[in-house]
């Protein structure tokens, strides 16, 4: 058997990638692959525990993107990799373009910086697929206000998911063999039928 496929979910919170995520991994186990579902800051005992600390804890930037890399790290070892080589599908809600966008773009810390460590912890492992789910940040915040809690990221400012948002088209635009950008304006009909056609072509 093959290795499996890794496709991860992107965007700023209140875009509605969460909406598809399940719709997604339904899609991919139709063409009969076995599925992991997992998510970033998180996926294993430790990466949760981690994400307990991320979001609700205020910490030095260097120290966030540095337990963000921490997680991953962990995450790809115990669940990413060995999931792939058996030959599983898995869909990740967020990856590394997150801290390029959450960190990079929303906190403004230099991308050289984070590259350095994106390739300590995965050399030049990258997902297959990156579905970059978009809104305005209008929009987005309108949907983050019809939520319960929010975490630490979701509180930040609007020029903050301004900035989080240009990035991710920023990376999607310098890599469109990877990147797709999905209009998440639509109606969740019409982007689970643009969700299916691109599962069938990859
Ligand atoms: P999110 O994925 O939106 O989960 P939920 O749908 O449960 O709110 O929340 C994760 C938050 O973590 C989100 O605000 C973005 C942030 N984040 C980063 O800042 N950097 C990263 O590298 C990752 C993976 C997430």
């Amino acid at each position: 058997m093959g290795r499996g496929k890794f496709i991860t979910l992107e965007g700023v919170d209140g875009a509605g990638k969460s909406t598809h995520l399940n719709c997604l991994a339904e899609l991919v186990r139709q063409r009969g692959h076995e599925v992991v579902l997992t998510r970033e800051p998180g996926g294993t005992r430790l990466g949760e525990e981690l994400r307990t600390l991320l979001l609700g804890e205020p910490m030095h930037i260097d120290t966030e993107i540095l337990l963000m890399f921490a997680a991953r790290r962990e995450h790809l070892a115990q669940v990413i990799f060995p999931a792939l080589a058996a030959g599983k599908w898995v869909i990740s809600d967020r990856f590394t373009d997150a801290t390029f966008a959450y960190q990079g773009g929303g906190r403004q810390v230099a991308l050289d910086r984070i590259g350095t460590l994106e390739k300590w912890v995965q050399g030049d492992f990258q997902p297959d697929l990156t579905l970059v789910f978009h809104v305005s940040v209008e929009i987005a915040e309108q949907r983050r206000a019809g939520r319960s809690g929010g975490d630490r990221f979701e509180q930040l400012d609007k020029a903050f998911f301004e900035r989080v948002s240009t990035q991710y088209l920023s990376r999607a635009a310098a890599d469109p063999g990877r990147m797709r950008i999905i209009d998440a304006s639509r109606s969740v009909t019409d982007i689970q039928k643009e969700l299916e056609i691109i599962i069938l072509s990859i």
